[in-house]
């Protein structure tokens, strides 16, 4: 599996700091964004990452993050021109999966908890495709899974006024090798983007979506917005000065997995 991070898109929930910086550079305490996710997909195993960015974007984070191999890891990038969905992801991606399978996270998705690396690891042998469903208190506000007993996916509906369950979806999605393929067929929705809900539902279609449960013990935080990237900022603060260990910590991440 080849993991890709979102990087691009517009940011203007975060105006007007991003008309300036992409959202994935801003500092979530004592890091960029960026390093969460990349962190999350490490402790998933993956070491071939392609970083989606924007034209202008690329340049600052090649800077930061070079080619990957002061990570013991390879990172590749391509420049989405236009922010046209999370699904575009797959097809500007698909040299780079060259066949193979793909875990798609979001640049401004953090997750963090005790056994996160060790459960997404156990799933990246996916067949079909995976999404991760993560209980909230007001579901309304999420993208919303359905699933049965056995984790098969009934339903996933965009902020419905009446959800069907509690789990929201958060932006980090395995597939397999057909993955290209299906977000080829996609045409834009209404505001014109390729949704990944949608390239999800060709899953769901073919009875080929499954969804896990994310264990209560890890956090899930999307940091879009002034207020939530200043609660992330502020969390990771306080876990790290408590527990005195770090978070989203990629350089100390790829030195426990013994990869530098
Ligand atoms: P969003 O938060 O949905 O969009 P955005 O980042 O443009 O912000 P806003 O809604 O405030 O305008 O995007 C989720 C993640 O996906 C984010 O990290 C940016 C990234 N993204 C892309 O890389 N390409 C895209 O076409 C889109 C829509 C988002």
């Amino acid at each position: 599996m080849k993991g890709i991070i979102l990087a691009g898109g517009t940011g203007t929930r975060l105006h007007p700091i991003t008309r300036a910086v992409s959202k994935q550079l801003l500092p979530i305490y004592d890091k960029p964004m960026i390093y969460y996710p990349l962190s999350t997909l490490m402790l998933s195993g993956l070491r071939e990452i392609l970083l989606i960015t924007t034209p202008h974007d690329q340049d600052a984070f090649g800077r930061l993050l070079g080619d990957g191999s002061q990570l013991g890891i390879e990172i590749s990038y391509v420049v989405q021109e236009r922010p046209n969905g999370l699904a575009e992801a797959l097809i500007l991606g698909e040299k780079f999966l060259d066949g193979d399978k793909c875990a798609l996270i979001l640049g401004d998705n953090l997750f963090y908890g005790p056994g996160l690396g060790t459960h997404l690891q156990q799933n990246t042998d996916v067949k079909g495709a995976l999404i991760f469903a993560y209980q909230v208190s007001d579901p309304s506000a999420y993208g919303v899974v359905e699933f049965d007993k056995s984790g098969k996916v009934l339903s996933i509906e965009e902020k419905p006024n009446e959800p069907k369950s509690r789990y929201a979806v958060p932006g980090i999605y395995f597939y397999d090798e057909r993955a290209s393929d299906f977000a080829r067929q996609l045409t834009p929705s209404a505001r014109g983007e390729l949704e990944i809900t949608a390239l999800n539902n060709l899953y769901l279609e073919r009875g080929e979506l499954r969804a896990e449960i994310l264990s209560r013990a890890t956090t899930w935080l999307d940091t879009g917005t002034h207020e939530s990237l200043y609660e992330a900022g502020g969390l990771i603060r306080t876990l790290q000065a408590r527990n005195a260990m770090r978070i989203g910590d990629v350089e100390q991440i790829a030195r426990d997995l013994g990869w530098i």
